[in-house]
């Protein structure tokens, strides 16, 4: 593949939010799943685990927990001094709910919900039983969080895993937003073991937008160091 292929696949690769009708082979996504595991990782331990949704009553609960979720915070006056939410003044009590459609999450032909196994890294053992009598083992125990190669790892893989959907011809947009609020609530939907975080949720269809966006040229975000 030249590189101008490859500049071609990647600059044409968009979140897609808006969703044909037409139904998701799941063939095609554990095909683009087993590709993503390619990823670099951490100490190749491939702490990553995914979970292949087609089933719409099961999209639709976990788009419910992540709206409940979000329903739950709109009361808080900490979100409207946020500028987050109709302060109490702009949306009166008696006023019904603005109706919503299903979002990307909602609506979407199949979702694949991305876990991590939590590992224990060793040297994090070393640091916090160090950093009482050594102030720079407490250091270096906030750079080690900072770094986080479980997290970094498992980036890795979901962005291969985009761009494979996209060369497939599906359209997917990484979601983080809605776990704050409704983790473990989607977590008991798709009954993930204890020790399993899901950090990412990925929905997927044929796309029915195709939106642009810029980037920032790559001066203003890379220099050479001399
Ligand atoms: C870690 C991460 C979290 C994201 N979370 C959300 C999200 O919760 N909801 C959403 O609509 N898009 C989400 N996105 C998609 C970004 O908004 C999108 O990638 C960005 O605006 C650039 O657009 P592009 O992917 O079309 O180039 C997320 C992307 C990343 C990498």
């Amino acid at each position: 593949m030249e590189t101008v292929e490859l500049a071609e696949l990647i600059k044409g690769r968009r979140s897609i939010r808006v969703w044909q009708e037409k139904p998701v082979l799941e063939e095609l996504l554990v095909q683009a799943i087993e590709l993503a595991t390619w990823a670099p990782n951490g100490a190749n331990r491939q702490n990553w685990y995914f979970y292949i949704i087609l089933n719409k009553d099961t999209i639709a609960a976990i788009a419910d927990a992540s709206q409940a979720g979000r329903s739950y915070m709109a009361s808080w006056p900490e979100m409207a001094q946020g500028g987050l939410a109709p302060s109490s003044s702009t949306s009166p009590v008696s006023s019904p709910p603005p109706a919503r459609r299903p979002g990307a999450l909602g609506s979407a032909p199949a979702l694949i919900a991305v876990g991590t196994s939590q590992i224990e890294n060793p040297m994090d053992k070393v640091y916090l039983a160090r950093e009482k009598v050594d102030e720079r083992a407490g250091q270096m125990l906030r750079w080690s969080n900072t770094v986080n190669p479980r997290i970094q790892s498992v980036a890795a893989a979901i962005s291969y895993l985009l761009l494979v959907l996209h060369q497939m011809g599906l359209g997917a947009v990484w979601m983080t937003g809605p776990l704050p609020q409704a983790k473990g609530d989607i977590e008991k939907i798709l009954g993930t073991p204890p020790e399993m975080d899901i950090i990412a949720l990925i929905p997927v269809g044929y796309p029915a937008e195709s939106p642009t966006r810029e980037r920032r040229p790559v001066s203003e975000v890379c220099e050479v160091v001399k």
